[in-house]
C-alpha cells in the first residue's frame, strides 16, 4: 500500500468532556486526541444558508474537522464508497488521512467548523477534480 485510504481509516474522535454545573469544557492535545502534529487551524464560519464548503481531497494532509458551534455534514468519499457524517456536538471531530474526498455542507445557521491540519497552508497539497482524484486514487491502490 502507498498513499491509498478507504472511507474505514476516517474515524470519530471522542474528545474530553469536563462537566461543570458553571458550564462544559473540553480539549485537545497534538499527537495525544489528534493522530498528527497539528501545524494548521483554520474555521469556516458565516455559511449562507444551502453552501457546500470543501469538494476536494488532499494529496499529502491530515486533517481534523469539528463543529465547534451548530452543525454540519462530513461527506467523505474514497472513490468506491461515500458516507455522511453528521457532526452536532463541540466533544467529537472527525479525522480525515490524506487521500479522502470531502465536502461539508448543510450548515446550521452560527455553525462554526474548526479544522486542524497536518502542515502549512499549500495548494499544492490539494486535488481539487473529482476526475484528478479517482486516477491519483486507483494508481495509489
Ligand atoms: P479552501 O480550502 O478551498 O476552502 P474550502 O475547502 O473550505 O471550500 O480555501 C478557500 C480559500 O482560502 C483558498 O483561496 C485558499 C485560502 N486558504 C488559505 O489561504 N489558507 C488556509 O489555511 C486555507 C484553508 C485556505
Amino acid at each position: 500500500m502507498k498513499n491509498y485510504q478507504t472511507i474505514e481509516n476516517c474515524s470519530i474522535i471522542d474528545f474530553p468532556k469536563i462537566q461543570d454545573p458553571r458550564g462544559n469544557l473540553s480539549f485537545l492535545e497534538a499527537n495525544t486526541h489528534i493522530p498528527f502534529d497539528i501545524k494548521r487551524a483554520y474555521w469556516i464560519y458565516d455559511v449562507p444558508g444551502g453552501e457546500i464548503r470543501g469538494g476536494h481531497a488532499y494529496s499529502d494532509l491530515e486533517e481534523c474537522i469539528i463543529a465547534l458551534s451548530g452543525s454540519f455534514d462530513v461527506v467523505i468519499d474514497d472513490g468506491y464508497n461515500s458516507k455522511i457524517i453528521s457532526l452536532n456536538r463541540s466533544y467529537f471531530g472527525i479525522y480525515v488521512p490524506p487521500m479522502i474526498w470531502r465536502t461539508i455542507q448543510n450548515f446550521s445557521t452560527n455553525a462554526l467548523c474548526l479544522i486542524l491540519a497536518s502542515k502549512p497552508y499549500s495548494e499544492k497539497l490539494y486535488i481539487r477534480s473529482y476526475d484528478k482524484y479517482l486516477l491519483a486514487q486507483n494508481k495509489e491502490k
